[in-house]
């Protein structure tokens, strides 16, 4: 039987991180197979990329190298970790995948959401999560600010207007693929969130 593939999104500091142990953690209880994943990165290609992406100074690539390379990275990751694991009936739940290059690269970076869905189309041959789960935190900035307090990477500490522009970014794909995208408020106590997050994926167990 076929698993599943569930994506978690949401900007710098929702607490995607938390939830996603956490509910990789209720799913096992419920008796199946979970892989625990996150972007970019999750095959030993798509980490090396992650480096090169992540490290270095801000302006190590132009806006077009970047959303390729974290296109190269999701078609690796896809075809070594994701599919794989899905066909075998896992249930794959990753931190972050198309939507944050969608929202960063595409809103936030200025490329335009069409043109970075159309690389990354071509790299993942449409392979898609079965549902999205987008976390929205009012104070997520903040929280990822003191979090980080001045260690953030080399995209964590673009300027707070970068931010803004993802978090809209975010909000409009969820209006217009409101089939697979679901938004989740994140605020509350964890246990609140997991709760509604289970209530969001209850359909495809
Ligand atoms: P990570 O350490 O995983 O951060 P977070 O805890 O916020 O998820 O770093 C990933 C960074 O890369 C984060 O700032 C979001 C950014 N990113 C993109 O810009 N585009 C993408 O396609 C992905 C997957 C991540």
């Amino acid at each position: 039987m076929r698993g599943r593939f569930i994506s978690l999104e949401g900007g710098e500091g929702v607490g995607k991180s938390t939830q996603l142990r956490a509910l990789a953690d209720a799913l096992r209880s419920r008796g199946l197979e979970v892989v625990e994943t996150r972007e970019p990165g999750g095959s030993p290609g798509a980490e090396a990329i992650r480096s090169l992406l992540l490290g270095g100074a801000e302006d190590r690539w132009g806006p077009r190298a970047e959303a390729l390379l974290f296109a190269a990275a999701r078609a690796d990751h896809v075809d070594k970790t994701i599919r794989p694991a899905v066909e075998r009936g896992a249930w794959v739940l990753c931190d972050r995948f198309l939507d944050s290059s969608l929202a960063y690269q595409g809103g936030a970076g200025g490329l335009g959401i069409a043109a970075v869905l159309e690389i990354n189309r071509f790299g993942i041959a449409d392979y898609l999560p079965d549902r999205t789960l987008l976390l929205l935190h009012p104070q997520g900035s903040e929280r990822a600010r003191k979090r980080d307090a001045g260690e953030s990477d080399r995209i964590g500490s673009r300027p707070a207007a970068y931010h803004q522009a993802v978090d809209a970014a975010f909000r409009s794909i969820a209006a217009d693929e409101a089939g697979r995208v679901r938004p989740i408020d994140a605020s509350g106590t964890p246990e609140a969130v997991t709760e509604r997050l289970m209530a969001a994926i209850e359909d495809l167990l």
